[in-house]
This record gives C-alpha cells, sequence and structure tokens, in this order.
C-alpha cells in the first residue's frame, strides 16, 4: 500500500495560499478543511476559494468538508476540479447516491466519520468508496491531540477493506505527527493529514519526508 502524505492548509497563512501551497509540493495532496459554522463550530473557506486553490496549486486537492447538507453542496466541489471529495457520513442523507455523483463528475469519493461514529453501519458501502477518513480527533481545529481510542476503528475498518478485497484508501486527520503517524500506519491507515506539524516545522519538505519514511516504515 503506498503511503501518501496530505497537509492540511488549516495552519498555513490564509492570506497568502497560493505560496502556502508552493511549500507542500512535495507532498501527494493538499488537503483543504471547507468548515460552515453549523457542521462544526468554525468557518473557514468555501467553494469559490477552493475553485481558486484548485487553479494555483501545484498538486491535487484534497477537499474534507465539514458542512452540513452534504448531498447538496459536495458534488459542486468535484466540479471546480477537487480531485478528491470527502463528506461526512453524518452529514450526508443518501451516502450512497452521493459517492456515485462525486465519481461520475470524475473525483475520487471520499467519507468521513466523526470519532464517536462506528464503521459498522456503513460496511456494506465500502465498494462505493474510494477512500474513507477516520476522524482521530473532534472535526473543527487545528492543533488538537491525536485520539488513540480511533486506532481500533482504524484495524477494524482495515480488515473489512481487506476482507472485501478493496482498494479503499484509509485515511486519517487530526494529531498527526512524528509521535503519531507510526501508530497510525501500523494499525492501517495509508494517507495522512498533517496540518500543524507541518507547517510548524523549520523545514517542510525534509518534515514532509520524514512523515513519510515513519509510515512507510509502519506500513504492512
Ligand atoms: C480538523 C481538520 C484537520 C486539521 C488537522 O478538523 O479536519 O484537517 O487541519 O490539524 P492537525 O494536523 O494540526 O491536527
Ligand atoms: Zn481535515
Amino acid at each position: 500500500m503506498t503511503v501518501q502524505i496530505s497537509p492540511s492548509i488549516l495552519s498555513a497563512d490564509f492570506t497568502n495560499l497560493s505560496h502556502e501551497l508552493g511549500r507542500i509540493s512535495d507532498a501527494d495532496w493538499a488537503h483543504v478543511d471547507v468548515m460552515d459554522n453549523h457542521f462544526v463550530p468554525n468557518l473557514t473557506l468555501g467553494l469559490p476559494v477552493v475553485e481558486r486553490i484548485v487553479q494555483v496549486s501545484p498538486i491535487p486537492i484534497d477537499a474534507h468538508l465539514m458542512i452540513a447538507d452534504a448531498d447538496r453542496w459536495a458534488p459542486q466541489y468535484a466540479e471546480v476540479g477537487a480531485q478528491s471529495v470527502t463528506f461526512h457520513a453524518e452529514a450526508a442523507t443518501a451516502p450512497i447516491r452521493l459517492a456515485r455523483e462525486i465519481r461520475r463528475l470524475g473525483a475520487r469519493a471520499g467519507m468521513a466519520l466523526r470519532p464517536a461514529t462506528s464503521i459498522d453501519p456503513y460496511l456494506d458501502l465500502l465498494p462505493e468508496l474510494d477512500m474513507l477518513l477516520i476522524m482521530t480527533v473532534e472535526p473543527g481545529f487545528g492543533g488538537q491531540s491525536f485520539l488513540d481510542s480511533m486506532l481500533t476503528k482504524i484495524a477494524r475498518t482495515r480488515a473489512a477493506i481487506s476482507e472485501q478485497n478493496l482498494d479503499v484508501w484509509l485515511q486519517v486527520d487530526g494529531g498527526i505527527s512524528r509521535s503519531t503517524i507510526e501508530r497510525a500506519a501500523d494499525a492501517g491507515a495509508n494517507v495522512f493529514v498533517a496540518g500543524s506539524a507541518v507547517y510548524g516545522a523549520q523545514d517542510i519538505p525534509a518534515e514532509i519526508a520524514t512523515l513519510r519514511d515513519l509510515a512507510a516504515q509502519h506500513t504492512h
């Protein structure tokens, strides 16, 4: 399984996004956190800004939509060119129809689970997805501590993906750093979001390379 690093621009300078995207050009994806002040108690940016980010980014956009009424809004992020669009299971009324719509529009379809949401009701839905995102903090803010209690959910989800012989990527988001990425990789994650760990580093390319190496050593 290939390890992929997706730095979150939530920890970047929002007044200088073009430059900030250039600083993570060694990564596989640029993770863009869309928050609407309803699904989570924080507000970031929306469709017009993501449309411009897609145009100026040297790497593909991994849009993480922490927004209510995902069925209505998520397809538009695929339409403006985000190469991966992840909606929250808790915010979608018809996740299968929504995942199919995102794929029809040419993007990879991702579905995210808040820490308290079980994977169990969604196991049969895995073939409809390109990626499952297990939140390892409560969504809404960067810089929080990794929730070790999510490791069993990661492992159970990876086992279910393998049992069904699927090629579904397993992403973790929240509190990922040099000190936690190995545990997440061991449990079965292969796509790693890191906001404060990457943008807080002195040497961003070196930090991305270190995270990638640590994860690769623990990926099976
Ligand atoms: C939080 C966001 C994350 C956030 C992670 O709700 O979804 O993507 O940027 O930040 P760190 O890596 O600092 O925990
Ligand atoms: Zn995120």
